[in-house]
């Protein structure tokens, strides 16, 4: 009958072996470094049809796009409904502005934040007129505070 092994060469064994899985765990991180984590999505553009369905006043969600669309008198504007803080879905209130309902973040009429943990305003996105004639909204592009598309 076979000695059983002793204590010290089981706890030899025990140890290369764990240095060799983490050895092992360690080179697969490594390869893995070169591939992108996060791979980009498609374009987010929308086109959002003939510009006179928007009445004079109106504020849209536009919830597949992440943003509200407003006309004034100036034209219009697009602004993200996405908070800057982590990404929730900020809800809308005609004349107070946005509300995160997340973590308290508020923002003004314009996306200027007014409180919470938000650390930047919510951002204005491009619109331009496609050629078919729709207005088109670009997520993708930001636009600076105040920019009007006039039709
Ligand atoms: S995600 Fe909006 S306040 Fe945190």
């Amino acid at each position: 009958m076979p000695d059983p092994p002793k204590r010290r060469d089981f706890l030899g064994l025990a140890a290369l072996w764990s240095a060799v899985a983490a050895m092992g765990t360690a080179l697969a991180g490594v390869m893995r470094l070169p591939k992108p984590a996060v791979l980009p999505g498609p374009m987010r553009v929308f086109k959002l049809g003939d510009p006179a369905q928007y009445a004079v006043g109106s504020a849209t969600r536009m919830e597949a796009g992440g943003f509200f669309l407003f006309r004034d008198e100036q034209g219009f504007h697009a602004i993200s409904s996405v908070c800057t803080h982590l990404g929730c879905v900020v809800a809308h209130t005609e004349g107070e502005g946005f509300a995160c309902p997340c973590h308290g973040s508020r923002f003004s009429t314009d996306g200027t934040v007014v409180g919470g943990p938000a650390p930047a305003a919510l951002p204005w996105l491009e619109i331009v007129m496609s050629p078919d004639g729709q207005l088109q909204v670009n997520a993708e592009s930001q636009v600076p505070k105040g920019t009007t598309f006039r039709v």
